[in-house]
């Protein structure tokens, strides 16, 4: 419920309220200079200035053609690129349009006057896991690309899609132009089980890829997944992207019918024989990574019934009352269960806890197609079995043997998190990545740090030196890991754009740009723009984006839906030709 997030608008508040009390700082003084070279170039400026479009003032209603913007400002950079730092705006580029970007843009353009932010983005169109991850039933959800339209009709910002950094255009490209760097690229790939079936079986799906598939993402539009071969499905993890799955494949396709689900996907999901789905953890239900919001909606599912959790398995009375009070709600809510009676119901639901899973396995009349999947038992720390960060050993048998069970399974989906994977050519920029924890490695606000044995460094908690590499920085889920949500993605991405102001306002000492002085041409997309035409990259402007939304809403009204999402990149790209 970002829109009306009473946080957002205290902070957007108290954000407008400082400019305003901020009166003559040096940077304002420097924000003047630059506004001045805007006006120049642009006389209606003053009326679309970022802080005055924010709030429905009717300036958003201008007409902006950032292109010409752009090109005009090239001009300028062209006879004043040797000048002194601050003469010229600070050119700053964020990779993936993702709410890490979208928020670090907004906090940036809210604070660095001075700064100019090019966003690139590998798709035609805007807004990462807002658009591709969040449920289609969950539209409330993504009241926040309401917040990030207002970011783009910023003339200081420059969305730049259909750009996938990395392979089709090479990082090194960016380096020249620009004052920062900052990386929000998100978590594009998921992790494995690597176990025995997980590759070579049919009807074993990511997660990932069947939210992508739902939720109309290009990339994964030709999963095609088979839903028809059988009754049970089984979910490999218990955080809310498992419930989401859960819920899509409990849910009555009718009621999916207006969201914005993918066309093909509601298809496929008519078609669908699943009738029960067993969402199987690893731990203990005070371990589970779901939260209350998203277990009480399954549970509220018409025509859904869920089986009990064994008592046993939940926390004792005396315990349960001791808990804080967002967990004592849950595990509440857990031990209620569901009031939708078995017998009446068409299709149910469970949490198993204590299995992990061995091995996937097909039955000998049809090879190749899942028909049960091994788990062995687990059994947690008998010392604190209710602790959230307790752990599990295997259970054994009084024989010695391993705890072993088999559940029946036609249609098997691995939900273990999300992935983050360095970018093609990072390290040509000399920016290092953590493949262990799935991260650019970075100082908890933003900046991209590297081993070090000199100059200015820090010393960590293990002895160890590491030290700020200069106009680089990171957001988001490539920050921080495949975990949170949107709300703490803002928190996160506004402290590295706080990292980014405070660095380019030479709050950190010198050389914390990119380059240094009179090393960057400050042309931003325009220096980098005839590079990439030369590799065949062709970008995609906002306004490309408007068109494609206004041609996928009016495809879903003729639908009866929000919208229809194409399906593929050249879908999209055929809008613009028309
Ligand atoms: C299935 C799912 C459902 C979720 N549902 C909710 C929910 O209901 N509520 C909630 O609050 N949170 C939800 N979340 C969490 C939320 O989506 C994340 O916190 C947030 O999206 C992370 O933001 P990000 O910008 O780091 O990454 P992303 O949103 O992934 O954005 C990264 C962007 O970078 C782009 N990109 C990647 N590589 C490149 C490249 N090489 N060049 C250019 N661009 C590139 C991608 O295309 C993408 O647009 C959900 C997450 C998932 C996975
Ligand atoms: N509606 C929403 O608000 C919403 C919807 C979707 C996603 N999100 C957010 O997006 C983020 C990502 O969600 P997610 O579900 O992908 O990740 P997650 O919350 O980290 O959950 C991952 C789950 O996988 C399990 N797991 C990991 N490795 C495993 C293994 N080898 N074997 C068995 N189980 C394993 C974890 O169990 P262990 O704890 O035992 O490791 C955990 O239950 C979360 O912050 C989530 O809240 C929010």
């Amino acid at each position: 419920m970002l829109g009306t997030d009473p946080e957002w608008e205290a902070m957007e508040m108290k954000m407008r309220d400082r400019t305003v009390e901020r009166g003559m700082s040096e940077s304002v003084r420097t924000t003047m200079r630059c506004d001045a070279v805007f006006r120049s170039i642009d006389p209606r400026f003053d009326q679309i200035n970022t802080l005055d479009c924010r709030r429905g003032n009717g300036a958003d209603k201008i007409t902006w053609a950032p292109p010409a913007f752009v090109s005009d400002l090239s001009r300028f950079h062209r006879r004043y690129s040797q000048a002194v730092q601050t003469d010229r705006p600070y050119r700053v580029a964020i990779v993936g349009s993702g709410p890490a970007g979208f928020y670090a843009a907004y906090r940036l353009l809210a604070k660095a006057e001075n700064a100019v932010v090019d966003m690139y983005e590998k798709l035609p169109v805007p807004f990462g896991l807002v658009r591709y991850g969040v449920a289609p039933d969950h539209p409330e959800v993504k009241n926040c690309e309401e917040k990030f339209t207002e970011v783009a009709a910023s003339p200081r910002f420059n969305f730049i899609g259909n750009v996938e950094l990395g392979d089709k255009l090479p990082l090194h490209t960016l380096k020249p132009h620009y004052d920062a760097i900052l990386f929000s690229y998100g978590a594009p790939k998921d992790k494995e089980l690597g176990i025995p079936g997980e590759k070579a079986i049919r009807n074993v799906y990511s997660a990932r890829e069947f939210v992508g598939w739902y939720n109309g993402l290009p990339e994964h539009r030709d999963l095609a997944p088979d839903l028809t071969t059988g009754e049970n499905a089984v979910i490999i993890g218990q955080g809310n992207v498992a419930l989401d799955v859960a819920r899509i494949l409990l849910s009555d396709v009718d009621a999916l019918r207006k969201t914005d689900i993918a066309d093909h996907a509601l298809e496929e999901l008519a078609k669908s024989k699943i009738k029960r789905v067993r969402v199987v953890g690893r731990r203990g239900p005070m371990q589970a990574a779901f939260t209350i919001k998203e277990i009480r909606e399954l549970l509220q599912l018409p025509s859904v019934s869920f089986d009990p959790i064994p008592r046993d398995l939940l926390p004792p009375d005396d315990a349960m009352a001791a808990l804080p009070r967002a967990q004592k709600r849950l595990m509440q809510l857990l031990a209620k269960g569901s009031t939708n009676d078995p017998a009446t119901a068409t299709k149910s639901w469970s949490l198993d806890f204590l299995l992990s899973p061995e091995c996937l396995n097909w039955s000998p009349v049809h090879p190749y197609r899942l028909s049960h999947v091994r788990f062995s038992r687990n059994q947690l720390d008998p010392s604190d079995p209710y602790l959230p960060t307790a752990k599990v050993t295997p259970k054994y048998l009084s024989s010695g043997k391993p705890a072993q069970v088999d559940i029946p399974a036609n249609t098997f989906f691995r939900s273990v998190g999300y992935k983050s994977l360095p970018i093609p050519g990072l390290e040509d920029i000399g920016v290092p990545f953590d493949t262990g924890r799935g991260v650019i490695p970075n100082d908890g606000f933003g900046r991209v740090t590297a081993p070090s044995n000199t100059g200015d460094n820090k010393r960590l908690p293990d002895g160890s030196l590491i030290s700020h590499l200069p106009g680089l920085y990171c957001a988001g889920w490539v920050k921080r890991g495949p975990t949170g949500v949107i709300a703490t993605t803002m928190t996160d991405a506004f402290t590295t754009a706080d990292a980014i102001v405070s660095d380019l306002a030479g709050q950190q000492g010198k050389g914390s740009l990119l380059n240094s002085p009179g090393h960057s041409t400050g042309l931003g997309w325009e220096g980098v723009r005839p590079e990439a035409e030369k590799l065949g990259v062709h970008a995609t402007t906002w306004g490309d984006w408007e068109r494609i939304d206004a041609a996928e809403k009016e495809v879903g009204r003729q639908n009866g839906k929000i919208r229809s999402k194409f399906g593929r990149v050249e879908e999209m790209l055929d809008v613009l030709r028309s």
